[in-house]
C-alpha cells in the first residue's frame, strides 16, 4: 500500500524581524511547493528534500547558498548535509566555497564517494571532479551582506539556515540541511548543520529532523538524533520536537529550533529562539506556512 507523502521545510530561527517575515515565508512556501511536486509525482524523499533545499539555497532571503552571511574574512563558507532514512547513509560538506548548491554536493559525497563528509578545498575539488561548475563568489554574495559585514547596516537576523524533511509514498524518510553558518564567524568554523545527528537526522524506524539556530549549542545535545530517540520511545513528532528543545534549554544557553516528521507523517515544529519560519504540506495536499513566534515558555503562537 502506498503512503501519503508529507514534506516540511524550515527557513531558519532567530529574531526574524517583521520586515523580513514575508520573504521568509514566501521562500519556505516556494520550497515546499517544489519539493511536494517531486513527491506527488512519485519521487523519492531524497529527491524531494534536495529539490526543496536547492530552492532555498538560491533564495537570498536565507542564510544558505546565495545570500549567506560573510565570515570575518568577508567570504562565504557553506555547510550542508543530506541523509537517507532507509539505510542511514548520509553525505555532508563543510566550509565549502564556490559551490552554488551544497546540498547537491553533499548528495554526491553520499552517492559517489567512499566517504561521508568532505571539507574545504578537498570538497571543492571533489565537486569539480564530479562536474559541478565552480560558482564565482559574486554569484553567492549579496549587497545586503556586504553592508552587514562592513558594519553599514545592522545584522537583523541571527539564523537563516534552511532544511527539509520528507516522507515519500514508499514510506521512506529523508532530510537535508544547508547553511552559511554564523555572521562574522572565524574562517573554518563549522556549525551543527553538516554534522550527522546535530543539523539533521533521518531514520525510517523513527523520523526525520532538521535543526536551525546556534550551532555551538545544538551540537552539545546532538539535537536531531535526540528528537529521533524521543520518537523511538513512542513520542509523536510534536512531542519529540518539544522534548528536544526542552533538552536544549535545560542543558545549554543556546537557542534554536527544529522541524520533525515522524514515520506516520505527523509534523512537529518547536523552538526556543524568538521565531522559526516553516512550511509543510501534509497528506491531503494542504499547505501550512508561517512564522511561529514564541509567546511564553510553554505556548507558541503561529501566524
Ligand atoms: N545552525 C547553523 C550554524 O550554527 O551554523
Amino acid at each position: 500500500m502506498k503512503n501519503l507523502p508529507v514534506l516540511v521545510v524550515h527557513g531558519g530561527s532567530g529574531d526574524i524581524p517583521v520586515e523580513t517575515r514575508t520573504v521568509r515565508v514566501t521562500g519556505c512556501r516556494c520550497a515546499v511547493d517544489i519539493g511536494w511536486a517531486v513527491l506527488a509525482d512519485g519521487g523519492s524523499a531524497l529527491d524531494a528534500v534536495e529539490a526543496a533545499v536547492r530552492v532555498m539555497e538560491d533564495d537570498p532571503a536565507f542564510d544558505a547558498g546565495r545570500g549567506s552571511f560573510l565570515n570575518r574574512a568577508g567570504e562565504i563558507e557553506l555547510d550542508g548535509i543530506i541523509m537517507d532514512g532507509r539505510d542511514l547513509n548520509f553525505g555532508a560538506v563543510a566550509a565549502v566555497q564556490r559551490v552554488r548548491h551544497p546540498v547537491t554536493l553533499a548528495r554526491l559525497v553520499m552517492a559517489e564517494s567512499e566517504h561521508a563528509m568532505l571539507a574545504g578545498a578537498g570538497a571543492e575539488a571533489f565537486a569539480r571532479e564530479r562536474g559541478l561548475p565552480p560558482c564565482p563568489s559574486w554569484e553567492l554574495v549579496v549587497e545586503r551582506e556586504v553592508e552587514h559585514w562592513r558594519g553599514e547596516t545592522r545584522v537583523s537576523s541571527t539564523s537563516g539556515t534552511v532544511g527539509a524533511a520528507a516522507l515519500d509514498e514508499s514510506g521512506n524518510l529523508a532530510v537535508a540541511t544547508s547553511t552559511g553558518g554564523m555572521f562574522n564567524k572565524h574562517p573554518g568554523r563549522v556549525g551543527d548543520s553538516p554534522l550527522v545527528g546535530c543539523g539533521a537526522y533521518a531514520d525510517n524506524r523513527t523520523g526525520a529532523v532538521s535543526a536551525t539556530g546556534e550551532g555551538e549549542a545544538l551540537m552539545k545535545v546532538v539535537i536531531s538524533k535526540a528528537a529521533c530517540d524521543f520518537m523511538a520511545g513512542g513520542m509523536t513528532a510534536q512531542e519529540a520536537a518539544d522534548g528536544a528543545i526542552a533538552l536544549l534549554t535545560e542543558r545549554t544557553t543556546g537557542v534554536g529550533g527544529l522541524i520533525v516528521l515522524d514515520r506516520q507523517g505527523r509534523v512537529g515544529v518547536a523552538h526556543n529562539a524568538p521565531c522559526i519560519a516553516y512550511a509543510y504540506i501534509t497528506a491531503g495536499g494542504e499547505v501550512t506556512a508561517g512564522i511561529e513566534r514564541q509567546r511564553t515558555q510553554t505556548s507558541n503562537m503561529r501566524e
